[in-house]
């Protein structure tokens, strides 16, 4: 059995190497075999340490490309109070209502690095596999500045604009709160309210967010690989999980007021595109998008020439 102290060892060896290590050197330092040293590199690529093994060359250990709880948790110290999972039975969101239930102050956000049981909008599920980055932000109603809608998107305009930042690869939002690459989603958010019936209003929100950003194509179910994509499969190249888990947490906190909406417009292409209009799975025709509104609700223009507003409550769009 290796201890954990040893595998702390390890990583400060590769933390403190240039390049590669080979496993006889790093061997020798910690007095241990290849094969010893070949199993704790597996245990912490496991825990979520990026460590590149090279053939014949060793070990090199890529601090920004991982993902630990040790470091989720320094970055948040300053933040939110997190609970973080490397593999979540379940979906994030139902574990932060759990949470909610039992008692948890918020806020607060439970991240996970893959889920087995992603919930999508609309009772569809959201494909989870390790590679993207999952987190529920749970907000108490005091530092919530509007309704549901605003909640939904602002937060995927803040998560738009922190991964464009971040990786240079433009992110556009398709109403209400779906974030795309050219034509294939590579974003998904879901957000629930917990509803104080005395109070009238939200005792606090659960932002789920969904982000497909170093997710190999193989790691989609086949059916999605033509409509879904990720930074990674864009960008040609891996980004840092942390950091963009960090600047997107940050960023939707940071949406104080309605003055978010131009920049959402700005980012919105469905506008002057002609959708079709589903609720609850039900075809209710085609319609022109001509704007969102300052509620946030989509405005269309139906073939009759009738103007209408939908909330995202009831209806979802085809392009
Ligand atoms: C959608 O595209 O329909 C919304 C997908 C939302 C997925 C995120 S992943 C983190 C959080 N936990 C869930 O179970 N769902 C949301």
């Amino acid at each position: 059995m290796l201890s954990m102290d040893r595998h702390q060892d390890l990583i400060r060896i590769l933390d403190s190497a240039d390049g590669f290590l080979s496993g006889e050197e790093i061997g020798g330092v910690l007095s241990l075999s290849r094969m010893s040293i070949s199993n704790m590199v597996r245990d912490l690529q496991k825990d979520g340490y990026y460590i590149e093994k090279r053939s014949g060359v060793g070990y090199r250990l890529f601090r920004e490309l991982s993902f630990t709880k040790e470091m989720v948790e320094k970055e948040f110290e300053d933040i939110v109070p997190v609970y973080f999972f490397q593999t979540l039975e379940g979906s994030s969101n139902n574990y932060a209502k759990k949470l909610l239930s039992e008692g948890t102050e918020s806020p607060f956000v439970v991240v996970t690095r893959s889920q087995s049981g992603g919930k999508g909008r609309l009772g569809r599920s959201f494909s989870s596999p390790e590679g993207g980055v999952y987190f529920s932000l749970v907000l108490p109603g005091r530092m919530l500045f509007e309704s549901a809608d605003h909640i939904t998107t602002s937060s995927s305009l803040a998560t738009a604009k922190a991964l464009e930042e971040l990786t240079g690869i433009e992110s556009r939002i398709k109403w209400v709160n779906d974030i795309y690459i050219g034509g294939k989603k590579a974003v998904g958010i879901l957000s629930e309210g917990i509803v104080d019936l005395e109070l009238g209003g939200l005792s606090s929100a659960v932002i789920g967010v969904g982000i497909n950003l170093n997710t190999p194509l193989e790691a989609f179910p086949e059916e999605l690989r033509v409509k879904a994509t990720s930074y990674y499969l864009e960008g040609g190249k891996r980004y840092p999980y942390v950091e963009v888990l960090s600047r997107v947490v940050k960023g939707i906190i940071g949406i104080q007021n309605r003055s978010y909406l131009d920049e959402y417009r700005g980012r919105c292409f469905i506008i002057g595109k002609d959708v079709r209009i589903l609720s609850y799975g039900k075809d209710l025709g085609s319609a022109r998008c001509i704007a969102v509104d300052d509620d946030a609700h989509l405005v269309v223009i139906l073939p009759s020439g009738e103007i209408k507003h939908l909330s995202s409550g009831e209806v979802t769009l085809k392009l």
